[in-house]
């Protein structure tokens, strides 16, 4: 098992954001994990990356005990994660950017360089690479967000919501972009709310409702679960399965 998530709580005060969330995951795996705003699933992902610590439960990552490590161990040990608002270096060149995370494996300069000159021409960023990070519009934000973690060489990745925003056509070239982050080999852990990513990619959904797992199986059992319905997707996704959850 890849990461083993078991009973992972977080409170923020009186407000008890995760109560109690499980997630196995298998290498190879691409798993969605979705839910209404508020569910707890940014802060699991903040749990499952090191950059909140767990108030109870704990967090395997091949069989390593990560519950109370930082979030750069964590990112040593092979967990990247994307955040929900990017957090791009707006002054600096996208190169640099990927450098950010390049250096992770990279301490010599030139040697980040190469390895994220790889990573931008993996995600399609090559073009702009000079560019400061702040000339990129959504779509290349979202992009370098990704670009930046791969850089890392993450074995897992945690997608926060890194296709939201995106136009019809932009979310089928994300959709691609992580078909192929898959095929090297990297396993994906997929927060989002359209749900045509979640049925297109996903092997197995993870449903968060409030802090807790109301319902996991494939996209298809999900959909049609009853409880998943009320709690967030609307009746119409029952029969509709694919269309943007609201
Ligand atoms: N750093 C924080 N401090 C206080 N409350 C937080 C913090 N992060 C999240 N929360 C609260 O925890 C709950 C779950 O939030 P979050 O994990 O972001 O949900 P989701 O990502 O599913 O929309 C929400 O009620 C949110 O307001
Ligand atoms: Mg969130």
């Amino acid at each position: 098992m890849l990461l083993r998530a078991q009973n992972v709580s977080r409170s923020f005060g009186a407000l008890l954001a995760l109560s109690g969330a499980s997630l196995d995951v298998t290498e190879g795996e691409i798993v969605g994990l979705i839910g209404p705003n508020g569910a707890g699933k940014s802060t699991f992902f903040n749990c499952v990356a090191g950059d909140l610590t767990p108030t109870g439960g704990n967090i395997l990552f091949n069989d390593v005990d990560v519950t109370r490590a930082t979030p750069e161990a964590h990112a040593k040990l092979g967990i990247g994660r994307t955040f929900q608002v990017p957090a791009t270096f707006v002054e600096l060149s996208i190169l640099e950017n990927v450098m950010v995370g390049a250096f992770l494996r990279h301490p010599d300069r030139n040697d980040a360089r190469a390895a994220a000159l790889e990573v931008i021409e993996f995600t399609g960023l090559k073009a702009v690479a000079s560019a400061p990070a702040r000339t990129l519009g959504t779509p290349g934000r979202k992009r370098l967000e990704i670009a930046r973690v791969l850089a890392t060489q993450p074995k897992l990745l945690l997608l926060d919501e890194a296709l939201a925003g995106l136009t019809p056509s932009e979310v089928q070239d994300a959709i691609a972009l992580v078909r192929r982050i898959h095929a090297k080999g990297i396993t994906i852990v997929i927060v989002e709310h359209i749900m045509e990513v979640i049925l297109t990619l996903a092997q197995r959904v993870l449903v968060f409702n409030q802090g807790v797992t109301i319902a996991t199986g494939t996209p298809r059992e999900v959909v049609d679960n009853t409880a998943v319905i009320e709690a967030y997707l609307g009746r119409r996704h029952a029969r509709n399965a694919g269309a943007h959850a609201p």
